[in-house]
């Protein structure tokens, strides 16, 4: 199943009772294992958990910390964009280059990278004369 078919699969899951807006993310990770993730919302903080965090969550807890390859889909009118706090969760355990891929349930598809979507973002580089 490709990455995209993943994320496909997995927003069936999505809990949102508030946004009636379903989300669904997959990571390829370094390892080659794939992990998946919905949004979750709550009563107390309507927006909840992104699809993308899930999916990042789901890889931490499996053991893998590196993503290879991320893809995101949605029933939006064009590919949904990543919030920026889940954008600098992805940089956290990814390279600039990795490729994302930002999907439509009905088959618009926007590839970019992790450093287009974070362009300057904030790395422990920046803390090196500590
Ligand atoms: N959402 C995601 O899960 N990922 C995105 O990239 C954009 C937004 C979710 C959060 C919330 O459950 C709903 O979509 C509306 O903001």
């Amino acid at each position: 199943m490709s990455l995209i078919d993943t994320a496909r699969a997995v927003r069936d899951n999505a809990y949102v009772p508030y946004s009636k807006f379903k989300v669904g993310a997959a990571i390829r990770s370094t390892s080659g294992a794939v992990y998946a993730g919905c949004n979750v919302e709550n009563v107390a903080y309507p927006e909840g958990t992104c699809a993308e965090a899930g999916a990042i969550a789901a890889m931490v807890a499996g053991g893998d910390t590196r993503i290879a390859e991320i893809a995101v889909i949605a029933d939006s009118p064009k590919p949904v964009s990543p919030c920026g706090g889940c954008r600098q969760k992805i940089a956290e355990f990814a390279d600039g280059d990795v490729v994302v891929t930002l999907a439509t349930v009905d088959g618009i598809i926007l590839q970019t990278t992790v450093a287009e979507l974070l362009p300057g973002s904030f790395d422990a580089d920046y803390m090196s004369r500590v």
